[in-house]
């Protein structure tokens, strides 16, 4: 008896550990993932002018990523550092469509970047996508 206690305990603990752990890697995941996303909008913002197989590599990654974000926020994965809001889980379906909406701008300058599209046809998706990062920030980031 005494020893099915103790590996009941020994059970429990370790899956309460896992699960924490887990939490903690999506966290940091997606953490590093969108530093990665502020990393390509500077790389695109200083192409505009320049180098369009650049901002077609960097909106083609941001695109990619859109795509799967909303994998990376299993349920209540709030817990600090995070700067996600609770609000993520009370609307996801609102979540995921901002998300889309970000792939699709993302995918837009990318497809103007590969058909050679001017600066100022540039310049306007790399705004337009910019506020898609900022339109989910707003109401779902700290
Ligand atoms: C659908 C929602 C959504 C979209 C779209 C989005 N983000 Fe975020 N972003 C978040 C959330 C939520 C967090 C907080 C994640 C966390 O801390 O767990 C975040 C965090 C960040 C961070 C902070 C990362 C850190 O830990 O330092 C940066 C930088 C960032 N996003 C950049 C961007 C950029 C650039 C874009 C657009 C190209 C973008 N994001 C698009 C929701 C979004």
């Amino acid at each position: 008896m005494t020893r099915l206690v103790i590996t009941c305990v020994l059970l429990c603990l370790s899956t309460v550990s896992f699960a924490h752990e887990g939490a903690e890697g999506v966290v940091k995941e997606r953490m590093d993932r969108f530093k990665e996303n502020k990393k390509a909008m500077k790389a695109i913002k200083g192409s505009l002018s320049s180098d369009t197989a650049v901002i077609a590599r960097k909106a083609s990654e941001i695109e990619a990523w859109a795509e799967e974000m909303v994998n990376f926020f299993p349920g209540g994965s709030s817990q600090p550092p995070s700067e996600a809001l609770p609000a993520i889980w009370k609307e996801f379906d609102r979540f995921t469509d901002l998300a889309s909406a970000n792939e699709k701008a993302a995918a837009k300058l990318k497809n103007l970047a590969q058909s050679g599209a001017d600066t100022s046809a540039l310049s306007g998706a790399f705004r337009s996508l910019g506020k898609t990062c900022k339109d989910c920030h707003n109401d779902y980031k700290e």
